[in-house]
């Protein structure tokens, strides 16, 4: 698994890699600019502008909605990453650290309309995973959604027979998404395949009304 340092290293090439890897097809970043696509479209087409994006890397994604007008907020532990992403958004707010120990104090302060985290959360075991979701639905708006892009599949067989395709490619330091396996912790989670090795998965908090 890449550290903070391998993230840093990455960086500059990091686009184009991962380019490469989806024009091919191939695992692990087949899909990755459907799924980028898809949740652009849908937080455009959501009220609300206050946007989390969580390890956004170099920006590909938030940098399009901040063109858009939306308040960008993040978090990363990649000095490098958070130096080309801001370059992209001058005014966004990024924070570093390392969000397999939590978020940022102040991005715990904001309310967010879509919180977004593409091929970053992998990097967290399944009850981390649950339990980080869990931190995140609280810090939603009315109406807002998190949206997860990654590898990801829907059940542990359809893991297994892409673990086999790749072969030596497989990155056994990954802990991929199995919706089956996330959905009773989230029974309102949602998930898309986007293509045979990743998905995108949606949450929204249920939001009771008082009178
Ligand atoms: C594969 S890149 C994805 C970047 C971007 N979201 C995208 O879709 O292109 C993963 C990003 O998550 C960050 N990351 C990985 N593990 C992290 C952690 N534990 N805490 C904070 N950031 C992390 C990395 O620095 C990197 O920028």
């Amino acid at each position: 698994m890449l550290d903070k340092k391998g993230f840093d290293l990455w960086a500059d090439g990091y686009d184009r890699s991962v380019g490469l890897s989806d024009e091919d097809g191939t695992y692990p970043f087949a899909g990755y600019k459907s799924i980028l696509n898809e949740i652009y479209n849908r937080v455009l087409a959501a009220p609300g502008k206050a946007v989390l994006d969580i390890g956004f890397g170099t920006g590909t994604l938030t940098a399009k909605l901040y063109e858009r007008g939306y308040r960008i907020f993040g978090q990363d532990f990649s000095e490098k990453m958070i130096g080309l992403a801001q370059e992209k958004m001058p005014d966004a707010q990024l924070y570093p650290g390392d969000f397999s120990k939590g978020l940022a104090a102040p991005l715990t302060e904001q309310k967010y309309d879509a919180i977004i985290a593409t091929y970053s959360l992998h990097h967290l075991t399944d009850p981390q995973k649950v339990d980080f979701l869990n931190r995140l639905l609280p810090l939603l708006n009315p109406g807002g959604w998190i949206y997860i892009g990654d590898v990801a599949f829907e059940n542990r067989a359809l893991l297994e027979k892409c673990r086999r395709d790749a072969g030596n490619e497989w990155d056994e330091d990954e802990i991929y998404f199995v919706y089956d396996e996330l959905k009773p912790f989230f029974p309102e989670m949602r998930f898309e395949p986007m293509s045979y090795c990743a998905g995108l998965l949606s949450l929204t908090a249920v939001f009771t009304h008082t009178s």
